[in-house]
């Protein structure tokens, strides 16, 4: 048993002294200063991150990571080890953003998710619809192809994250039903594929917010929460993680 997991991510936010400020009412606030709690910050603040919550139960979690996997000419990129050696826990895999804008497709994703995996950290891999292919009834079929990346780290430590495309940022939730049915379904899905072991543990995110945290955080298939916006102030980030001190 461990509680369930929360990991804000910051997006393309932060500044080197907001940062200090939002981490300092963070690390005061009991339902966030815990474990299974973390935070994903833009890459050049990791090691800021690292720093200013040594000694925390928090922990650090990078937003992306290079495919390529040992140090050489690749001008931009930051290697799962140099994550891992800053300090970072969790790794994100595969946001909805990143497949959006930079089209990531499950080639460089099952190279990012070994690469994470052999560096020692988490691959959190996100996967979700769009509201189209929502409408159109291919939500299964879309995420089991995108589940499909995981057989590159079968066997090994990850989390799923569930985020529906057209409930991020957008103040759309999915309602308890269509979370409870989907998270159900990529469990099996998994077990089905992989064979992991009954720890699968996938996470949901989407406009979680403090008022909707405690009844998706409820659900027992839900194993925590990818918190976007919410993850940028501090009361209502804590409320969340406060909602998630239930175990699994
Ligand atoms: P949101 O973002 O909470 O702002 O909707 C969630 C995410 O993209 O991880």
């Amino acid at each position: 048993m461990s509680s369930k997991l929360v990991i804000g991510n910051w997006k393309m936010n932060g500044r080197h002294a907001a940062n200090l400020a939002l981490l300092g009412q963070m690390l005061e606030n009991a339902d966030i200063n815990r474990d299974g709690v973390g935070l994903a910050a833009p890459a050049v603040y990791l090691a800021q991150l690292a720093s200013v919550l040594q000694g925390s139960a928090m922990a650090v979690a990078a937003q992306d990571v290079s495919r390529f996997a040992t140090d050489g000419a690749f001008t931009g990129e930051n290697s799962a080890q140099m994550l891992a050696d800053v300090g970072c826990r969790y790794v994100l895999i595969g946001h909805s953003e990143r497949r959006q804008y930079f089209g990531e497709q499950n080639d460089a994703l099952s190279a990012k998710l070994q690469a994470v995996a052999a560096a020692g950290m988490v691959p959190v891999l996100c996967v979700g619809e769009t509201l189209a292919e929502r409408e159109a009834g291919q939500e299964l079929a879309v995420i089991s192809q995108q589940l499909e990346a995981l057989a590159a780290i079968k066997g090994q430590e990850y989390v799923v994250a569930y985020e529906p495309v057209w409930a991020i940022g957008t103040g759309k939730v999915a309602t308890i039903e269509q979370i409870d049915a989907v998270h159900q379904q990529i469990r099996a899905l998994v077990l089905q594929c992989y064979g992991a072991s009954d720890s699968i543990r996938v996470l949901y995110g989407g406009s979680v917010k403090a008022d909707n945290a405690d009844a998706i955080l409820s659900l027992a298939s839900v194993g925590g929460a990818l918190v976007g916006g919410a993850s940028l102030e501090v009361n209502g980030f804590g409320k969340i993680c406060q909602a998630a001190k239930k175990l699994i």
